[in-house]
């Protein structure tokens, strides 16, 4: 249905970030900011999925939202995070108005909730294309409204049909089309598939993967809890607890040879003393003095309550963030 002029494209280049030193705070009141991540650092390149793991309040959503320069006052966001050789957090916003959607689009958590549920799906779809300016007649944004729905293998009825008439899966399968329509070059997916049935969520998920293979994305920014969604999808995993980046690897070494206490307890390759779980919850916001695992590591020393450890490169793309490996 849709003509050839409307091609989705395939992104053959950029889609690569430097994030340095991020810090984000949020502000609390009076005088009172929350630090909800801490020295961030990572580099993404062209046609890498990276992951980012870690429990509720980890801060990877605000890593996220300091990517899309989405962290305005009386919130903080300090450091740089490098994009086609600019600084995000010193953007105008007019350029971030650019950035945003055409390099960079974000898939935010519960996005699914997000379409209009008075307008059918297609209308959803057009309003955005028109809106981004991708294409300027409605003719033309229901070709590619159309198309978009056919590359995340939705069948072209789904575009007169209301938000009420889809699965959740549908659902998140329409969303994912909109992100597209605009060429990103980097897709940042937030909990994507957290709130569908297993099957559905990995049914959605090799979509995603698809996209990725055919082009039609440069990098995946993949958030998620679920560490067996991240070995599904992702090339590397950054592991965060409280906001510190306390691993960074390749799938195979974490799954198999995480040197963090933390990665191999969640990798169930070391078990805590659950009587010392009880002691604080790791996810509570508390100053970043030392180390985030020192309370439940059977490891600790007493410098880890006192110095936060470096994330320091102990082999090939593998970076830690323990004493017990130097620093
Ligand atoms: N808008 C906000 N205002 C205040 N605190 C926030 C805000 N967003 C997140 N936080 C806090 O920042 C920390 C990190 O949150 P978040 O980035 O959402 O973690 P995650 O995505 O890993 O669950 C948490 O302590 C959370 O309560
Ligand atoms: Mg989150």
């Amino acid at each position: 249905m849709a003509s050839d002029n409307l091609e989705i494209t395939s992104i053959k280049e950029g889609g690569s970030l430097s994030v340095k030193d991020l810090d984000v705070s949020y502000f609390m009141g009076s005088k009172n900011l929350l630090p909800a991540c801490k020295n961030v650092q990572f580099d993404t390149k062209y046609g890498e999925s990276v992951g980012i793991l870690g429990e509720s309040g980890a801060g990877k959503s605000t890593v996220a939202y300091a990517v899309m320069g989405l962290i305005e006052p009386p919130n903080v966001a300090t450091g740089q995070i490098i994009y086609g050789g600019k600084n995000v957090l010193a953007m105008s916003q007019q350029e971030l108005r650019h950035f945003r959607w055409n390099e960079v689009a974000m898939i935010f958590q519960a996005a699914m909730n997000s379409l209009d549920p008075i307008a059918t799906v297609g209308k959803n779809m057009d309003e955005l294309i028109l809106d981004k300016g991708v294409v300027h007649s409605k003719h033309e944004a229901r070709q590619l409204s159309i198309k978009l729905l056919t590359t995340v293998d939705l069948s072209e009825e789904v575009y007169k049909m209301y938000p009420f008439e889809l699965s959740g899966g549908m659902k998140q399968r329409v969303i994912i089309s909109m992100a597209l329509a605009t060429n990103p070059k980097i897709l940042i997916l937030d909990e994507p598939t957290t709130a569908l049935d297993t099957i559905t969520q990995f049914s959605v998920l090799s979509t995603i993967k698809s996209l990725k293979s055919e082009g039609r994305v440069g990098g995946l920014l993949l958030i998620s809890h679920d560490i067996s969604v991240q070995a599904f999808m992702v090339d590397r995993i950054m592991i965060m607890l409280k906001g510190l980046v306390v691993e960074d690897a390749p799938v195979k070494v974490v799954m198999e040879n995480a040197k963090h206490p933390y990665t191999q307890v969640l990798t169930e390759k070391l078990k805590i003393d659950s009587s010392k779980k009880s002691a604080a919850s790791p996810t509570a916001a508390s100053p970043m003095n030392g180390c985030p695992f020192a309370n439940y590591c059977p490891y600790a020393m007493s410098r880890c309550w006192d110095e936060v450890p470096p994330l320091i490169t102990i082999a090939d793309k593998h970076r830690v963030a323990c004493f017990l490996f130097g620093g």
